[in-house]
């Protein structure tokens, strides 16, 4: 089966899981045809970048499960719109330029491969601002790396300066890499380990009231199996 078949089929089974959650009520708004923009399909554009781009494969499953735990959060909190779930999918999508090597080095990064890898949330920020013309969601995605106490990038934001969204989106990316992550061969942490990690970043770098409820999200969902490799 070609990989762009597999990942229409994730996509129809995340709608129909998300359609039964009863965290995630409004399942009205996740019909694919309300994800098209000015005839560019966010989906579509994730689906065949990840086909082609070898980085992006690599975050197929990760930018799922952020997709999947932030629209839940968004929930929780009331700020959920399309924007938000479109972000949270590319949220990572500017890595497609950066070579493996800088992404999947195991020891610690030069001044330079940092600045590199930084430089995704830019990148992002313009693909779907550019592309799709979705200009909050790439504000979200241009967000996603700040954090609360001002020494994220790109911008160095402060607190709620940061679009809630893109603090949820943060919050969720740390959740997953922890918890599932092998990129960098970490090893992964328990729900236990990785809510403790989360608390001890609250109010540093991320928004200690999201922390909150999105420990008490995660005792109300599971993961679909599909979404984890
Ligand atoms: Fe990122
Ligand atoms: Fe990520």
């Amino acid at each position: 089966m070609p990989f762009s078949e597999i990942l229409k089929q994730v996509n129809e089974k995340f709608s129909l899981r998300q359609k039964e959650d009863r965290i995630i009520k409004d399942s009205s708004t996740l019909d694919k045809k309300e994800l098209r923009s000015g005839g560019n399909d966010p989906e579509a554009l994730f689906y065949e970048i990840a086909q082609d781009n070898e980085i992006i494969q690599l975050y197929k499953y990760h930018s799922l499960r952020v997709m999947f735990l932030s629209s839940a959060l968004a929930k929780k909190v009331n700020c959920y719109n399309e924007d938000l779930r479109i972000a949270a999918l590319l949220h990572d999508i500017g890595k497609m330029g950066v070579s493996k090597k800088i992404l999947m080095k195991p020891g610690k990064l030069t001044e330079l491969e940092y600045t590199i890898i930084q430089s995704h949330s830019h990148v992002g920020n313009v693909i779907v601002r550019k592309h799709l013309g979705l200009t909050n969601a790439a504000r979200y995605i241009r967000d996603h790396h700040e954090r609360w106490d001002g020494t994220g990038y790109p911008r160095r934001l402060l607190g709620d300066e940061i679009t809630i969204q893109g603090r949820i989106i943060s919050l969720c990316d740390a959740f997953d890499t922890m918890v599932f992550d092998q990129r960098n061969y970490k090893q992964r942490l328990s729900y236990e380990e990785a809510y403790e990690e989360l608390e001890r970043g609250s109010w540093k770098q991320f928004d200690g009231n999201l922390v909150k409820n999105f420990i008490e999200v995660l005792e109300d969902i599971t993961i679909p199996e599909y979404m984890i490799q």
